[in-house]
């Protein structure tokens, strides 16, 4: 995970500019953060355990350096602390690494380095260790780490200086994700994403994997790993790429202004329908689906085999990448489908990658057009809902919904719904963001639980799992997700009067009764219940049942639609708990937003 970002200028570099930047890729990781840069030719590091504004006022505002690197971690190995912070160094090297050095103990015994005294618990140093040792040999520093690219394993990227050459830099990378890019005023950047490079970029390129390019003296090349000369195709870079952040609403976090944005986005995503169906009009002779992602993505994924299954007919399963056993299954005629908002999640486009002759017949449902996922996916749709900075996944899951509800229904032949059907929806999806006062009212009531049992049927379980999700990762409370049905097959013997229930009843008329009397025997155990439910569903309820518990009322749209309405005031409410709890909501502890290591 983490972030690396770097300037190389011919003039002095402002250092407002290169925090800004680095701030950009504090998603990635937050567990602290440094810096390297040349003052008068000699090198300086500063770093940090607290957030990048530390190092913003550690870096004077008349720092004279042209060349700075710097790095945002997100821990794997050794705990979050200055001797594990990067740069990190060995004699004349200094660096700055994103990935994970698989093979780093072995290596530390390699003969060169096995001497050496190492001074953090991080499989980066290995790095710095054995680059200054080809460095002593070969003279280039360039060489050195095209030496060091080949005996690493892993997915690894970093950023490397000479102490003794401030006009030098070499950058390499395999697997996770770095970007060079030139600004109109000539600086050269390196960036682990394109966002942090969005200022004043002219143009940019997306390394290869074990492509090395070097800086000296402002010359710059680019080498494959055999240290041949390869051809940078630069891409022109259209600011609308990224778009510009909106303005926060009151509340001046990320993740409650992404919750609201969907306010917006949701209903225009309805209208992408034609371009989806143009999209993916090559797509064909399939009778069956996978779909492969992680976390909210496999959520989302649940409420996709749902669509496809019930709307289209065709039967799907779904893995989570590191559990797909699908290899051994004769049929070929499977549609692939993998989904992922950045597009850069390790274990599912390691999956990919380890087996792209299996996966010919892939999609890829991606919020990130320039990614791992999508250079290795047959085909790719775009979310295109900008970047989402909140660790917790909100508007993606949402759009995620919509997108395999609007492939369900091509896939089953059937035409979009009337642009009547999308006002009255639209119409009902605003409602929801009107009850976020109320909701915040009931989460001070369940703020300080230790447990919650999430508990739903056909569209909602998926909806139960992302909920549980969101408040175990931002609320930082064991939540658990399940069918409502299976409660009486061992669950229930938890539940006492103190118990948090969540429960979210359909309006599917097969079970709508069954889940109701599901309700009736969690209430009858336990006196904290939250319902969520639509009008109609609540018109069946006991009117003095409804006196008892807390109850937000889902308007009646069209059951295929409901997932988006219900998730909302799940998101508000995960946002409400952590935020009564004063926990850090954006940027929740040991997590970081994209997860590029297995
Ligand atoms: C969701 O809130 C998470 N932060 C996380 O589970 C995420 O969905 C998962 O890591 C997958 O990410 P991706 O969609 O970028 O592949």
């Amino acid at each position: 995970m983490c972030g690396i970002f770097s300037i190389y200028s011919k003039r002095d570099i402002k250092p407002n500019s290169f925090i800004n930047s680095l701030k950009e890729l504090e998603y990635r990781g937050y567990d602290s953060a440094g810096v390297a840069f040349f003052e008068e030719d000699n090198i300086k590091i500063l770093k940090t355990t607290l957030k990048i504004k530390d190092l913003e006022s550690k870096l004077k505002n008349n720092l004279k350096t042209s060349l700075i690197m710097g790095h945002t971690r997100w821990a794997t190995h050794g705990s979050p602390s200055i001797k594990n912070c990067h740069p990190h160094e060995y004699k004349n090297i200094v660096l700055v690494h994103n990935g994970i050095v698989e093979n780093y103990d072995e290596l530390k015994r390699h003969k060169a380095i096995q001497q050496n005294k190492f001074k953090s618990d991080t499989d980066t140093e290995v790095l710095a260790h054995l680059i200054s040792y080809y460095l002593e040999r070969e003279g280039s520093l360039v060489k050195s780490v095209a030496r060091v690219g080949e005996i690493i394993k892993g997915s690894n990227s970093f950023l490397c200086l000479d102490k003794k050459d401030p006009k030098l830099i070499v950058a390499y990378k395999n697997k996770t994700p770095l970007y060079l890019g030139i600004k109109n005023n000539g600086e050269f950047l390196f960036s682990s994403d394109l966002n942090a490079m969005k200022n004043d970029l002219n143009n940019y390129y997306f390394l290869n994997d074990e492509e090395l390019i070097e800086i000296n003296n402002h010359r710059i090349r680019c080498f494959n790993s055999k240290m041949k000369i390869k051809k940078m195709t630069m891409v022109p870079y259209a600011s609308s790429v990224v778009k510009k952040k909106k303005k926060l609403e009151a509340e001046g976090l990320i993740t409650y202004d992404e919750i609201n944005s969907q306010k917006f986005l949701i209903p225009k995503i309805f209208n992408t329908f034609d371009t989806i169906k143009k999209e993916i009009k090559t797509i064909k002779n399939f009778s069956e689906i996978v779909i492969i992602g992680c976390g909210s993505s496999f959520n989302a994924s649940m409420l996709g085999k749902h669509y496809f299954e019930q709307i289209s007919g065709i039967p799907t399963a779904v893995y989570r990448p590191s559990e797909f056993v699908f290899f051994k299954k004769k049929n070929r005629n499977t549609l692939y489908i993998f989904m992922s908002q950045s597009g850069e999640t390790a274990d599912t486009c390691d999956l990919l990658e380890t087996n792209t002759g299996y996966f010919k017949n892939s999609l890829s449902i991606v919020n990130q057009s320039d990614s791992r996922l999508v250079r290795n996916t047959r085909l790719s749709l775009n979310l295109d809902l900008g970047i989402e900075k909140g660790v917790a996944a909100t508007k993606t899951f949402t759009g995620q919904l919509i997108y395999l509800y609007s492939l369900a229904i091509i896939f089953s032949g059937k035409k979009n719904k009337k642009s009547s059907d999308l006002t009255s929806f639209n119409k009902h999806y605003m409602k929801i963001f009107s009850l976020q006062n109320k909701i915040k009212d009931i989460a001070k009531k369940f703020h300080k639980s230790k447990n919650f049992f999430i508990l739903g049927r056909n569209y909602n379980y998926p909806i139960a799992l992302e909920a549980s999700l969101k408040i175990k990762e931002i609320a930082y409370i064991h939540a658990e997700a399940s069918l409502s049905s299976e409660m009486k097959h061992g669950p229930i013997a938890l539940l006492d009067k103190n118990f948090p229930i969540i429960f979210l009843i359909s309006n599917n008329q097969d079970s709508v009764l069954k889940e109701i009397t599901n309700l009736y025997e969690a209430k009858s155990r336990s006196n904290r219940i939250l319902l969520l439910a639509t009008s109609n569903v609540i018109q069946k309820l006991d009117k003095n049942f409804l006196k008892e518990i807390s109850l937000i009322e889902i308007p009646n749209v069209e059951e295929d639609l409901l997932p988006n309405l219900f998730t909302v005031p799940l998101q508000y409410f995960a946002y409400h708990l952590a935020k009564l709890n004063n926990l850090s909501v954006d940027q929740p502890r040991n997590l970081a937003k994209v997860v590029t290591v297995v």
